[in-house]
């Protein structure tokens, strides 16, 4: 199975990036690092990315805007095929562009259990609180800093006597255990079977009228009325792949797609000669806006006329 490509940023240290780093080394781990890249060109992180054989790139903030220096940044990511950003310890506040081109596909970790102690100082400001634990948590990128939803946390306990220094040395050897076990589940799941079919229920279930029930064994989709307009297909007849099958308008379009982008469309077994077409979800990296089209469309040459006008109309605003 082909790996999931992580650019992992750095602002320093890089122990976070090393945790990663060897994780990846691991068998079995689903991602592997493509690029380490840092906007402090002496970031300790950087040389021991490079000794590893790691692409790396530093480049100083100073004295460009936000957005000019996270289009240089965003150049990099794009020219190393990175799938998903990892951030570990970078201490950038990033721009909105940034965050929208990668949203959904960046991680960060952060030495809190979020949402408590956003920002800075989080192990002072714990124990300062009184609190029972500290924590660290990985949670996706979004515009607020440090607000995204959390993807898992581990909670450290804080010590009578307890120093922020203490507190922040033990934190990272939990932070290098959850960072690495968090971003493998994370690129996995776009692989996996029941998170795959859930992406597809909430796409189809969202068009008017659409409901879902089992079909020859696979969960299908139809509107009103009765008539199917997708299927989901889980290693049908062994043939190994999870698909989604939709209509096209024709053999000839199903031909013309499957010459075009082999890798992701298929002719299905039984509904290929009826011009239904399949298109593979397993490659890890799935354009969810296309399928939405894909089921959209599928969705319009099965429904009755009275639905369809609904949604011409609606679609004219
Ligand atoms: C880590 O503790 C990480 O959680 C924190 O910086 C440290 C980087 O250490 N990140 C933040 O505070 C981000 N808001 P590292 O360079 O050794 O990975």
């Amino acid at each position: 199975m082909t790996k999931a490509k992580v650019a992992i940023l750095i602002s320093g240290r890089g122990s976070n990036m090393m945790a990663l780093l060897y994780a990846a080394k691991l068998p079995d781990c689903p991602y592997e690092v493509v690029l380490v890249a840092s906007n402090d060109p002496d970031a300790p992180g950087l040389a021991l990315a490079a000794a590893e054989g790691v692409p790396t790139f530093g480049h100083s903030h100073k004295g460009l805007d936000r957005t000019s220096f996270d289009a240089i940044i965003d150049a990099q990511l794009k020219e190393s095929g990175a799938d998903y950003v990892a951030l570990a310890g970078y201490m950038r506040i990033l721009s909105t562009e940034f965050v929208q081109k990668w949203e959904g596909r960046m991680l960060n970790i952060h030495p809190s259990l979020l949402p408590k102690y956003k920002g800075l100082d989080t192990h002072a400001r714990a124990i300062a609180a009184g609190d029972s634990h500290g924590g660290c948590s990985v949670h996706l990128v979004t515009a607020e800093l440090d607000d995204g939803p959390v993807l898992g946390q581990l909670r450290i306990a804080i010590l009578p006597e307890e120093t922020a220094e203490n507190l922040a040395n033990r934190v990272v050897f939990a932070e290098h255990q959850l960072y690495a076990r968090v971003l493998a589940d994370f690129v996995s799941r776009e692989r996996n079977p029941e998170w795959l079919l859930g992406k597809v229920r909430e796409l189809a279930l969202a068009l008017p009228e659409a409901s879902e029930k089992t079909s020859h064994g696979s969960p299908g989709f139809f509107v009103e009325g009765g008539k199917f307009f997708a299927y989901f297909s889980y290693d049908h007849h062994h043939d190994g792949i999870i698909g989604l099958l939709v209509k096209s308008s024709g053999v000839e379009e199903q031909a013309m797609l499957i010459e075009r982008d082999p890798d992701l469309y298929y002719r299905p077994a039984y509904l290929g000669p009826s011009g239904w077409i399949g298109i593979d979800l397993g490659s890890g990296s799935m354009d969810w806006e296309h399928i939405g089209e894909w089921l959209r469309k599928s969705w319009r040459l099965s429904a009755p006329k009275r639905l369809t006008k609904m949604l011409d109309i609606a679609d004219q605003f």
